[in-house]
């Protein structure tokens, strides 16, 4: 029988593992949104019956899972942390973006979020963090796809992200999986 560690090894639930991943870099660039719950599903279900011992879910970003998803992002390398991300401002932030952001738990325990909103144009994803002992599984990828299929069911079109220049394992993330590096734009900020 597959042990874990083999299972994390052929990264079980990467669509192309399962045999749906995109056809082309260009439809990569696109994401197929829709198989992203069978994904989950499968991967779950082969992680568990491998040792019994990890149940993966993905669910809404509600504002109890504020506290947790916080012990994550402190303790998790490339996330930048601000005034925004108290308890309060993230529960506004849900508030006005309902059903666009989400955590992954296992065993009840969030160990991958992703927060997304957007502005009636244009979408932003902020923290996609994934705990390191759940990385290379697809995770990461799962989430981003879920973000995307809701910013789509909302009619927006394009999302954008922020990477600190430094993060040398995030960019290549967001490379592999078809994001496209704008180098003719930067980003400045102001205060209100
Ligand atoms: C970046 C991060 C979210 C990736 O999460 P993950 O669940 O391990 O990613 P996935 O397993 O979904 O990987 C998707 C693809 O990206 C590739 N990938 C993931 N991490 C990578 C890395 N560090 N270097 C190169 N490729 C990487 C995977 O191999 C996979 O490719 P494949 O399916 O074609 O084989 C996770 O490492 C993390 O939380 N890092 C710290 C926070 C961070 O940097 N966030 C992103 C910047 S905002």
């Amino acid at each position: 029988m597959a042990t874990v560690s083999d299972l994390t090894q052929r990264r079980c639930y990467s669509p192309a593992a399962l045999g749906i991943a995109p056809t082309s870099p260009s439809a990569n660039r696109h994401f197929s949104v829709a198989a992203t719950n069978d994904i989950l599903q499968h991967c779950a279900a082969k992680l568990s019956s491998a040792n019994g011992t990890m149940t993966l879910d993905i669910r809404v970003f509600e504002p109890e899972h504020h506290a947790q998803a916080r012990g994550l992002w402190e303790s998790t390398e490339g996330v930048g942390l601000s005034e925004a991300d108290s308890f309060e401002n993230m529960r506004r932030f849900l508030e006005r973006n309902p059903g666009l952001s989400f955590v992954a738990t296992d065993k009840q325990l969030i160990v991958a979020t992703i927060l997304c909103g957007h502005d009636g144009r244009r979408g932003l994803i902020h923290h996609l963090a994934v705990a390191s002992s759940h990385r290379r599984r697809g995770l990461g990828r799962a989430l981003v796809r879920r973000a995307l299929s809701a910013l789509h069911q909302e009619g927006i079109q394009k999302c954008h992200l922020l990477v600190f220049n430094g993060n040398v394992s995030g960019r290549a993330f967001w490379d592999r999986i078809g994001a496209e590096e704008r180098t003719a734009l930067g980003i400045f900020s102001l205060l209100t």
